[in-house]
């Protein structure tokens, strides 16, 4: 660029203003832009942090979702990317290329070393796009096209996603959804749905669930031939959108057990939870269980050039039961993405996230602990490995209290808090069945000093929106 052009590139330069005004007439707001009063504008990201056009600094909690594990701007990874773009940025999804097979034998390989089950890998572009093809593939091998899901489930918003996501609003303008899944309560012991204690419940959700098999007038099972209408259960081991709750150790395993039973599969939705967010390579690791189906994205190319995919048994993927064209989309496998999702790979074997992220969620959670020790709205803390857990509530710690957490979203970003002694702000993410739960999951690499920031401005935040309420 030339100077001429420099100057004038920062003549031309729009106000945030000017910016948003542009935004409120040409962009869609059918997105998440504007669950939030005033969006932001933001120009750089490095590390843990995100900055804004005036250079101020947000320490983000959130990660986009868990997509950016491996910090903002890793270098690592842009250098890969850099490569792959000097030499092979484009190819159709029809040819091969190296990157692409290399990924999938890594991917499979993994879960095969863990689980002792052989698979194959099949990618594509976001997750709800590997939801899908899951669904394909579940449909091809039963036959059948209905699904159990778990109340307070995410697994996207296109139209077969959204009919096993539990949320009604999603699906709301949309038409009959024909296939919408049987939504089952998820073991979310804070707020049981049976309003039992988890001390003394002795699995009593599961055992509804196992009711449902008892007689076909419960609208499941033909308890004569054991055919069951349902042809997969869709699991997230730890609710992502949902309010990041992990499921009770035992919880899954039972659950695997009626299902094998009654030949339902068990999908494995690990895009959110994927790639070391709880601590290990994929949440499920933690609770004893083999899925028949993974789906994961996000993470895997640390949220650049996204690829997302899926994993699954070779009896259900096998090219003799899917064959080429059972699903295509134009940049499934495309060559920047499995070049930076190979990358990623590499980052994990490399690296001692099983030990490094439990140890800062342990911290971490101990930190917000303390918190809660001196503010009753703070209902619930918990966590597994880096995805955390903080419900806000009235101050009799259990009532949802989604006014307290919407202002402290909002106060985090106006970027004014001062909490390590200059104007900052802090990226927080909203979830639970409530919309009164931080889910928080920050970058893998986060720091103890970043993580005694964050909880300061949290305070920060927290004490001004109490003072406004
Ligand atoms: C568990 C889970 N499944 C599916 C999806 C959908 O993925 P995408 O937004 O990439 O379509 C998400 C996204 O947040 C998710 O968290």
């Amino acid at each position: 660029m030339t100077q001429k052009h420099k100057d004038a590139d920062i003549k031309t330069r729009m106000s945030d203003e000017e910016l948003l005004k542009l935004e409120s007439k040409y962009c869609s707001w059918g997105d998440t832009v504007h669950y939030v009063e005033h969006p932001n504008i933001f120009e750089r990201c490095k590390g843990s942090c995100l900055y804004d056009r005036d250079g101020v600094e947000f320490l983000d909690l959130q990660m986009w979702y868990s997509a950016g594990n491996f910090g903002y701007n890793n270098e690592r990874i842009n250098n890969v990317l850099k490569k792959q773009i000097d030499r092979l940025p484009q190819l159709a999804c029809q040819y091969l290329h190296e990157e692409k097979i290399r990924l999938a034998a890594k991917l499979a390989q993994r879960v095969e070393t863990t689980f002792e089950e052989k698979g194959r890998i099949h990618f594509n572009v976001g997750g709800s796009q590997a939801v899908e093809d899951s669904l394909k593939l579940v449909r091809k091998h039963t036959g059948r096209s209905l699904m159990f899901a778990f109340m307070g489930g995410y697994h996207g918003r296109t139209l077969g996603a959204s009919a096993i996501t539990s949320s009604f609003r999603y699906r709301e303008h949309y038409g009959h959804f024909g296939e919408r899944a049987n939504f089952i309560p998820f073991p979310y012991c804070f707020r049981c749905f049976y309003g039992k204690k988890r001390d003394t419940c002795n699995m009593y959700c599961l055992k509804q669930f196992e009711k449902l098999f008892e007689t076909e007038y419960y609208g499941v099972v033909d308890r004569k031939t054991n055919v069951c209408e349902f042809a997969a259960f869709y699991v997230e081991a730890v609710q992502g959108t949902g309010g990041y709750q992990v499921a009770p150790r035992e919880y899954l395993s039972g659950l695997k057990k009626i299902l094998d039973k009654y030949n339902v599969l068990m999908v494995d939705d690990e895009i959110q939870m994927g790639f070391f967010r709880t601590g290990k390579f994929l949440s499920i690791e933690h609770f004893d269980v083999t899925p028949d189906i993974i789906v994961f994205g996000k993470a895997l190319t640390n949220g650049m050039n996204p690829i997302a995919g899926i994993w699954a048994k070779e009896m259900l993927i096998s090219p003799k039961v899917f064959g080429p064209g059972s699903t295509h989309s134009t940049f499934s496998s495309n060559p920047q993405g499995t070049a930076m999702g190979l990358e990623v790979m590499k980052i994990i074997e490399e690296s001692d996230f099983a030990t490094e992220v439990p140890r800062k969620g342990k911290y971490f959670v101990s930190r917000l602990k303390a918190l809660q020790k001196k503010y009753p709205q703070i209902g619930d803390v918990d966590g597994l490995g880096l995805a955390l857990r903080m419900e806000m509530c009235e101050k009799d710690g259990y009532t949802p209290n989604k006014k307290l957490t919407d202002a402290i979203e909002e106060i985090g970003l106006t970027g004014k808090l001062t909490a390590g002694g200059k104007h900052r702000g802090l990226v927080l993410d909203v979830g639970g069945y409530y919309k009164n739960v931080f889910t928080m999951a920050p970058s893998l690499y986060i720091t103890e000093k970043e993580i005694d920031l964050g909880v300061d401005l949290f305070e920060e935040a927290l004490k001004l929106a109490l003072k406004r309420s």
